[in-house]
Order: C-alpha cells, then sequence, then structure tokens
C-alpha cells in the first residue's frame, strides 16, 4: 500500500518486456493495481506489454484479469484493464522493435507529448544486452526531445553471474544508457523492515552509540527458506544459493546493519555508505555448501566492526521462511541478579525481522515479578500490520520509485562490483570444500557459529 503519494505528474508508458511470464504475473500485475487503487501513478500512464506470444490488447487484458479471479466483478480493476496494451514481438528481431517504437509514438500523438518510458526488463539476464541494443539502435534508450519527459530501465536480478560478466553487462547498459537512468533491482531494500533499519538506527539516539565491537557479539543474517528450487530448477542450477540471494539480498542486509550513517538522506551518501561497507568485507571463510544452503562467517576491516563476526546463512527447502538480522549485544558482567543465577546468559538483542513477518524486536532483561528474585526476557516489539504480500509492496516501491526518478533503493555500479568481488573468490573456493546434505524440511545441515 503506497500512502502520501508524490503523483508523477509526467504521462509514462511503462514497457514489460517478458509480460507473459511469472513476474509479471505474481508481483508486476498485482502492484500495478495497488499502485492504481492508491492514486500512485501518473494520471495518463499505460503498461505496455511485449512478449512473443501472439495476443491483441484485449487477450492482454483477459489474461491479466484470470490473475486475479476474485476481482471479476470490481468497477475498480475494469478501468484499470484498459491501460494495459499489448505488442506482439521477438526479442531477436529488428522490425519487432520497430512495431514498438511506433507503438510508443502512438501514445505521444495521442497525448501530444514526448511521453516518458519506463522499460522492465522482466525476462532472463541473457537477453539484456540484446533488449537494450535493439532499443538504442532505435533512438528508444534516450527521450525523443531534450525538453520533455525521461526514458529509464528496470533491469532484473542476477546483475551478472560473476565479476566478469557483472562488468561486460554494466559496461553495455553503460554504454546505452546515463548512470541516472539504470535503475538495478535489489527487491530486498525496498522492503519495509530494511529501509526501517536506517531509521531506527540513525533516528534514535539511545542505539547508534553502542553500534560497534564494544557493544555488539555478533550478527546473524538469516535467510532461510521453506520453498525449495521448484520450477525454477534449471536457473537454479547454474547459480545456486550464494548467488541467487547471497551477493544481493544479503550483502545489502549486511549493508544496511553494518554501515557508517550517511549523514543525509540523499541517494549519493546513501548508496555510496552502502558501497563502502561492501567494500569492507574480508576474511571469509565459507562452511558448508550444497547447491541450496550456505553458511559464510565474515568480517568487516574497519575499527567499528574489528572481531565481530557476521554469520550469513540462507537455504532452500527448510523448516520454515525466516529472513531476518539479528543483533547480538555482549552481556553486561556480571549479571545484575543474585549469585545462584550468576550463570545466567543475558544478552540484549535486536532482531529486524523482513520476510514474511516485518517487525523489530528488542529483547531486554528485567525483573520477574516474583517473590523469588529473578531476570527474565522480555520484547519490545513494533510490527507493520499490512494487508499485502511484502514482496508485492516491495515492487509497488520499486516502480514507484523508478517512476519518480529516485534510484535510493537500487544499487549502484559500486556496490554490485564490490559485492562480485566479495563473493566470487568464496564461490571459487567452494569447489575444495566437501557437499554437505541436509533433509529437505529440516532446520539446514547443523548449527554453525
Ligand atoms: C529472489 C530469489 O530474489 O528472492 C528467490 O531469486 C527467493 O530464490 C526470493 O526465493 C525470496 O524473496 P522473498 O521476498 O519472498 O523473501
Amino acid at each position: 500500500m503506497v500512502q502520501n503519494t508524490v503523483k508523477a505528474k509526467l504521462p509514462t508508458i511503462y514497457v514489460i518486456f517478458g509480460a507473459t511470464g511469472d513476474l509479471t504475473k505474481k508481483l508486476l500485475m498485482p502492484s500495478l493495481f495497488s499502485l492504481y487503487q492508491h492514486g500512485a501513478l501518473p494520471k495518463r500512464f499505460a503498461v505496455l506489454g511485449f512478449s512473443r506470444r501472439p495476443m491483441s490488447d484485449q487477450d492482454f487484458r483477459k489474461l491479466v484479469s484470470s490473475y486475479f479471479p476474485e476481482l471479476e466483478n470490481s468497477a475498480r480493476f475494469k478501468s484499470f484493464l484498459k491501460l494495459l496494451h499489448y505488442e506482439v514481438g521477438n526479442f531477436d528481431k529488428s522490425a519487432d522493435y520497430k512495431k514498438l517504437a511506433n507503438r510508443i509514438g502512438a501514445f505521444d500523438n495521442r497525448w501530444k507529448i514526448c511521453t516518458s518510458t519506463l522499460y522492465h526488463l522482466a525476462v532472463p539476464p541473457k537477453y539484456y544486452t540484446k533488449i537494450t541494443e535493439h532499443l538504442a539502435k532505435l533512438g528508444l534508450t534516450d527521450k525523443c526531445n531534450a525538453k520533455e519527459g525521461w526514458t529509464r530501465v528496470l533491469v532484473e536480478k542476477p546483475f551478472g553471474s560473476n565479476l566478469t560478466s557483472a562488468k561486460k553487462l554494466d559496461a553495455t547498459l553503460g554504454r546505452l544508457f546515463r548512470e541516472q537512468q539504470i535503475f538495478r533491482v535489489d527487491h530486498y531494500l525496498a522492503k519495509e523492515t530494511l529501509q526501517n533499519i536506517l531509521t531506527f538506527r540513525f533516528s534514535n539516539s539511545i542505539f547508534e552509540p553502542m553500534w560497534n565491537n564494544k557493544y555488539i557479539a555478533r550478527v546473524d543474517i538469516k535467510f532461510l527458506e521453506k520453498i525449495g528450487v521448484g520450477t525454477r530448477g534449471s536457473f537454479y542450477d547454474g547459480i545456486g544459493a550464494l548467488r541467487d540471494v547471497g551477493q544481493n539480498h544479503m550483502l545489502q542486509m549486511l549493508a544496511l546493519v553494518a554501515m557508517d550513517n550517511p549523514r543525509q538522506v540523499s541517494v549519493k551518501n546513501i548508496r555510496s555508505s552502502r558501497a563502502k561497507l561492501l567494500s569492507q568485507l574480508a576474511n571469509v571463510k565459507p562452511r558448508s555448501k550444497t547447491e541450496t544452503f550456505f553458511s559464510v562467517k565474515a568480517f568487516i576491516s574497519s575499527n567499528r566492526w574489528k572481531g565481530v563476526p557476521f554469520y550469513l546463512t540462507s537455504g532452500k527447502a527448510l523448516q520454515d521462511k525466516n529472513s531476518e538480522i539479528v543483533v547480538y549485544f555482549k552481556a553486561s558482567a556480571p549479571c545484575f541478579c543474585r549469585a545462584k543465577h550468576g550463570e545466567h546468559e543475558h544478552p540484549n538483542v535486536i532482531t529486524f525481522k523482513i520476510s514474511p513477518k516485518e517487525e523489530i524486536l528488542i529483547k531486554f532483561w528485567a525483573r520477574r515479578a516474583d517473590l523469588i528474585d529473578d531476570i527474565e526476557a522480555r520484547n519490545f516489539r513494533f510490527a507493520y500490520h499490512r494487508p499485502n504480500d511484502s514482496k508485492i509492496r516491495a515492487y509497488e516501491k520499486i516502480i514507484f520509485d523508478a517512476i519518480k526518478g529516485d534510484q535510493t533503493l537500487f544499487t549502484s555500479t559500486d556496490e554490485v562490483m564490490a559485492a562480485w568481488r566479495y563473493i566470487a573468490p568464496i564461490w571459487q573456493g567452494w569447489g575444495r570444500l566437501p557437499l554437505v546434505k541436509y533433509r529437505r524440511g529440516s532446520a539446514g545441515p547443523g548449527a554453525i557459529g
């Protein structure tokens, strides 16, 4: 749900490459409809799907309405469907891009303005270069005149499959677009709790003075999933968990929890603070690896974090779904409790829950209300109570910010490269480690620490 929206005013066409795919079905369409319902889309706005499957505008609208059977009788949804258009096209064929250009031109004529265009590459990465080069050939990577509108491109992860291919992709995009036009998606950055980490840390003076190795003992970053590889087997086989979620979502979780205060809420400062933190990652100790599970003990080479381990753990087909960051503080020693309870472990713990729950918990110790003197753990709890799936909400923010032109929640070249520089040696080193097996639905291949 988007509230207090600053409405983007310029007429905009949102071109989706891969309009009949899973991303469009599961995330883009629900997010677009939600933005529409909340009045967060520009007044003159059109979606133009571009895919191989032959279809008319009407067929495309029918296909999209089949994704929302519960909205069959909704007048709101019917008027939303009118925004949807479709052009059949093969990503290899120049002639098809000409048809696309004509469709875009038709909107310009209808609205009597050089329309702003947002291209979303909701397709496998192997098509990125091909599509953007075709667009560039027809002059579609730039706006139609210098005075009006803008042209931007949304690029989904994975951004390359190693440092070399990421550099190559970045060079291609850099040749065809300016950096302000490139929006590299990491949907975790757009999750509410993840955005809230910076607010939590830098808007409350009680936490930041303790956010360092003097007070913090360790940090766990977990990305545990109940779902298995599912139908994505062929994609996953060539990628694995470390590159699927480690190189991007988890390192961004780490960056936000550990970075220095950017001092200013600006795109430049926030991105460069994240990038700086990622470039300080050092001292890797991979612990175990299978296709679908990994755990890494990482250190950050800065005075603030010297000696504090960051454990990154991720797995598929586990007991539960749980993405969270857990910050363990050193216990005040000795325990302020009766001698017989001196053995109490009593650390404070702050947990940022990101998916599927979105909440922040602070574990503190209090005196138990009892005749017996003892202490017990209690939680301060902050929770969002919002109906939509957090992933759909993240995509609302992604589309909204891309239309607005705000790149804060998108990764910069520096961040992507720093993340690959860190991940690449771990990934290469794993060939020398034995494979550890774990049972589907279990807690993974064993405790780490
Ligand atoms: C995607 C990964 O980026 O994130 C998937 O490719 C993973 O493998 C998904 O399942 C998890 O996202 P969320 O928002 O459901 O936690």
